[in-house]
């Protein structure tokens, strides 16, 4: 069966995390991605944190997959007409440049327009056009605390904390993504072309919306019952730093379990749904508290949450995570084991969902990448590896149109 983004090409400029993964994704359902990096050196991500001398890092091949490798020294004059050839016959450009540098190399949304009507031009930048920092260059932590994650993430006596999630990253990449979609959706319309663009401020905020939900509320009614700081510590005028607390309706935490004095991630998420109790009474010991009448309701355990959970504590004591949990999900309790990065690699669910791909590269070998998370019933996402740098030049350029002659000439001054 063929992929449903087959006959979709994409000149993708994209480096590092935020726009390599909206490509990706893209790539993995069919797209044809022709990744542009700068002859001699690629993205820069091929280089850092390599784990193998003179091979390309994981951060580079984890990112880039089912892609090709196209070489080309955009600020030439040759470079730039190879470039104009390829608008000319593509659907999408994707990039996530600093601001202004892909006018800089001349070729502005106008010009683009110009070249192809049809054309999706997508970037990621660090904050919107027109916003008081648009001029900024911005990786994922500098996203992270703008974008309001840092301020409310983390502990009440501790600082501002960002997240090991890629909230600033690839969730802005995602967030691309769509945009494309919906852009080719609407091309096949209008005919037109259009500018898709994404702040990774706007797309940390958009994950943070809960966070403004509850600073509305403070200013409302001073204090926010689902915070750790309820009801015995205090809250000034701004959203604090809930810890590992639920956030919504149902109070939650990190609770430990047998081993925590030695394994860092001997612990489960505890949630208490509200119509759960019983359950909870049952699956914990504490029968007694099920008609109690100072526990019964969540208004009434709410001044005494932490001592449940420590009760729950105590139950888990002789229980590692993965026990815990096999006796509270026949209470139907919402939870998990805490899984660290090791455990998650070698999960088997993960595996023979496809999540966890063991993928080959031409260099490198077999490693591990994280498979497509959407899951089609008409289409089996297939992870290739990564291109190597240049790895498709010469293709793509007979395919454009060059001659033997002219591509050895391209190489020769080095624009490829
Ligand atoms: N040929 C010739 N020149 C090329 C090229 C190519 N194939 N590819 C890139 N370049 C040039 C660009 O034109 C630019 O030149 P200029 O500044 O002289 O106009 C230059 O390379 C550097 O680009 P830039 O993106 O600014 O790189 P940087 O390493 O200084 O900054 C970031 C990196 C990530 C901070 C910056 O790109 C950025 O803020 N991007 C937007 C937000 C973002 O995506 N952040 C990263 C999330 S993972």
């Amino acid at each position: 069966m063929s992929k449903p983004l087959e006959g979709i090409k994409i000149i993708d400029f994209t480096h590092v995390q935020a726009g390599p993964a909206c490509t990706q994704m893209l790539a993995w359902f069919g797209a044809d991605v022709i990744k542009v990096e700068r002859p001699g050196a690629g993205d820069v991500t091929r280089s850092q944190l390599r784990d193998i001398p003179g091979v390309d890092a994981l951060y580079f091949t984890m990112l880039n997959s089912n892609k090709r490798s196209l070489t080309l020294d955009t600020k030439t004059p040759e470079g730039k007409d190879i470039l104009t050839r390829l608008i000319k016959e593509s659907d999408v450009l994707v990039e996530n440049f600093g601001p202004g540098a892909l006018d800089r190399m001349g070729f502005t949304w106008e010009h683009i327009r110009e070249l192809n009507p049809g054309m999706i031009v997508a970037s990621v930048k660090g904050f919107s056009e027109g916003h008081h920092y648009e001029d900024l260059k911005v990786y994922e932590n500098v996203a992270q605390c703008a974008g309001g994650a840092a301020s409310t993430t983390g502990f009440d006596d501790g600082p501002p904390t960002v997240s090991a999630a890629a909230l600033g990253d690839s969730n802005t990449g995602m967030h691309l993504a769509i945009g494309i979609l919906t852009a080719l959706r609407s091309r096949d319309v209008t005919g037109r072309g259009q500018k898709v663009a994404v702040s990774m401020q706007d797309s940390v905020l958009n994950l943070c919306r809960v966070k403004l939900r509850d600073q509305q509320r403070l200013d409302r009614v001073g204090y926010l019952e689902e915070y750790p700081q309820y009801p015995h510590g205090k809250f000034s005028d701004v959203v604090p730093r809930g810890g590992n607390a639920g956030g919504g309706g149902q109070p939650g935490w990190v609770l430990k379990c047998k081993g925590w004095e030695t394994d860092p991630n001997a612990y489960i998420y505890f949630t208490i749904q509200g119509h759960a109790w019983a359950p909870i009474c049952r699956a914990i010991g504490k029968e007694e508290w099920i008609d109690d009448p100072a526990y019964m309701t969540a208004q009434a355990r709410q001044d005494k949450i932490f001592d449940i959970f420590g009760t729950i504590e105590e139950w888990l004591k002789d229980k590692t995570k993965f026990e815990a949990v096999d006796v509270l999900r026949k209470y139907d309790i919402p939870c998990s084991p805490v899984l660290s990065m090791k455990e998650i690699a070698n999960d088997p669910s993960l595996r023979a969902s496809g999540t966890i791909a063991e993928v080959e590269h031409k260099e490198r070998g077999k490693y591990l990448t994280v498979g497509s998370p959407i899951k089609f019933s008409d289409l089996k996402v297939e992870i290739k590896g990564s291109p190597l740098l240049g790895e498709h030049t010469d293709e793509i350029l007979e395919q454009l149109g060059y001659s033997q002659h002219q591509i050895a000439a391209l190489h020769e001054q080095r624009v490829v």
